[in-house]
């Protein structure tokens, strides 16, 4: 019966095979139908459900509620005890199994003693899946301007994502698209120019762009600033060799830097990709959009895309200035359509705060009526936006800004808390439970969803936090450390029969549908609010007592 367990034994396939004859139904169409009952606190709950509607054929109503219990009681009479089930009950729409508890225990600890770190992914839930290439497009943030906490969870739901896929057997590539081209390139060059120096250009490209940049800026509105700003994004654009090589000292130094601060997240690209990369191309796409008859002219000369349903203007896009120069949307399209050559992705997928959902929106329609039907698998996953997060040196400016603070919040917290031990590197640990802090703030609720920042709730030690996660981890490390994993080959399951060791068990039943959750809908609340659980389950489970 049990299925969640990557490979049930053969024992219980047969009562697998049983259900399916009763229903006359073959057996793998019964696979998704079952499912492991997630644990209660308060009651005691069987291990797995069978759920009636999954099987029914008929549309809904409160009508089929009660017809559905109806069949789930007929069916349950149908089905006989053994040595695998030892119980046979129904709850709302579905027929309930309790799997015989030593048999239990016995099973789950094989499967995740065999499977290791693969435990949950070898699931047979993902043998329907087919592996896939995937192109992820996030952080993205742009160059001589602030990495916004926008950029900030971009970078960890991207990074979630990317990793999730790879843990599932997907191939990935990474892609960083930073925002390296535009008119205020014209500026930063003058900015550069006058108030610049290589020195520190060098030592810390990010922090002095952008005070070069918020300098000249001040400068913006004056009439020559802005002549010498057009002249030098006009040079850059026909690629006068010493603008351009200007230009790329920002971009080379700026790059340097973000690996060396990403790394401390625990994050890497395969591609530094950028807007600059696609001006020449976006040509060729309003060509393109010409050719098709996609591109229509406005009186006051800018390039626009009809994608409205009625194809009466209610809704356009602009691609092209009136000086005949390309936009945002227009690189963008240029670098869907070169992904596509470059990679031949199955999916690609950009992760952007909900303020650029019409963007995507417009991007993967004018694909489409490009006739590119790959549109279709180009996916735009937004969140919503986080308000509150402030250092101690006020605005968040630098991601960097944001990692600092997390360690010496997470310092001086370990340095007042009376259990924290002596530990090797506490500085690396406290940056190490800090960002896991972060993270585990950011990801409980749904990626849509708006919040409000507060270092103090993330940082808790006590609580469903990422520190007490982290914390719990540590310590079942430790034991594992303390007496290695080996004896757990002849573990005496007759001693995992105490209601919260169960609970245990149940739980670990269920992970790899929660990974099915999240592969599914992407959002990381699933497989947090899973090891939240777990974690309740293990500290119930008194693990902590034996340390
Ligand atoms: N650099 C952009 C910004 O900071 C985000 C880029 C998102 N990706 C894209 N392909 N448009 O708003």
């Amino acid at each position: 019966m049990t299925r969640a367990a990557s490979s049930p034994a053969p024992s219980e396939l047969g009562k697998l095979g049983e259900l399916s004859k009763v229903l006359e139904l073959p057996p793998e169409n019964l696979i998704k139908s079952i499912s492991a009952v997630p644990v209660s606190k308060k009651r005691h709950v069987a291990d797995f459900q069978f759920s009636i509607a999954s099987v029914a054929e008929g549309s809904s109503s409160d009508c089929l509620a009660q017809d559905l219990n109806l069949q789930a009681q007929k069916l349950a009479k149908r089905l006989k005890c053994d040595a695998v089930v030892r119980e046979i009950s129904t709850g709302p729409g579905t027929v309930n199994f309790t799997i015989n508890r030593e048999l239990l225990a016995k099973t789950v600890l094989q499967q995740v003693l065999k499977d290791g770190s693969e435990y949950g992914v070898k699931s047979e839930l993902f043998s329907t899946v087919p592996r896939q290439k995937a192109v992820i497009e996030f952080s993205s943030p742009n160059i001589a301007k602030k990495f916004h906490i926008g950029h900030l969870r971009s970078t960890i739901v991207g990074n979630f994502i990317a990793n999730l896929k790879v843990a599932l057997g997907h191939e990935v590539v990474r892609i960083n698209y930073l925002g390296d081209w535009g008119m205020q390139f014209g500026l930063l060059g003058v900015g550069f120019q006058r108030f610049g120096d290589k020195e520190k250009l060098q030592s810390s490209p990010l922090q002095h762009l952008f005070e070069v940049y918020v300098k000249i800026n001040k400068e913006a509105e004056d009439e020559t600033t802005k002549k010498l700003a057009k002249d030098f994004f006009r040079k850059l654009e026909e690629h006068d060799e010493q603008t351009l090589s200007l230009w790329k000292q920002f971009r080379d130094f700026s790059i340097e830097e973000y690996i060396r601060i990403y790394k401390r997240l625990g994050v890497h690209f395969d591609e530094y990709s950028g807007e600059s990369f696609y001006q020449e191309k976006s040509q060729e796409v309003l060509k393109l959009l010409e050719d098709k008859g996609l591109l229509q002219k406005t009186i006051e000369g800018t390039g626009i895309v009809d994608v409205s349903e009625k194809k009466d203007l209610s809704s356009f896009s602009t691609v092209m200035r009136s000086d005949g120069t390309s936009l945002y949307l227009t690189r963008d399209l240029a670098a869907a359509i070169d992904r596509m050559n470059k990679h031949s992705w199955d999916t690609m997928i950009y992760v952007t705060d909900k303020s650029q959902s019409n963007h995507f929106q417009h991007l993967f329609q004018i694909l489409k009526l490009m006739g590119y039907d790959w549109a279709e698998r180009c996916q735009h996953v937004s969140f919503g936006l986080v308000q509150g997060m402030k250092t101690r040196r006020g605005e968040v400016i630098f991601l960097e800004d944001v990692l600092n603070e997390v360690r010496s919040r997470m310092l001086q917290n370990m340095a007042s808390a009376k259990t924290t031990k002596e530990i090797e590197d506490p500085v690396e640990t406290a940056e190490k439970v800090g960002l896991a802090a972060l993270i585990i703030q950011d990801f409980r609720g749904l990626l849509s969803s708006d919040y409000q920042f507060s270092w103090d709730r993330a940082l808790q030690s006590r609580g469903d936090t990422g520190v007490f996660l982290q914390y719990t981890h540590a310590r079942l490390h430790s034991l594992e450390q303390m007496h290695g994993n080996e004896q757990l080959t002849d573990v005496n399951v007759a001693c995992l029969q105490e209601p919260d060791a169960i609970s245990v068990l149940q739980h670990l039943l269920r992970y790899d549908e929660v990974l099915y959750r999240s592969s599914q809908d992407l959002q990381p609340k699933h497989i947090v609010s899973y090891l939240l659980m777990l974690r309740r389950g293990s500290v119930s489970f008194k693990l902590h007592a034996q340390f």
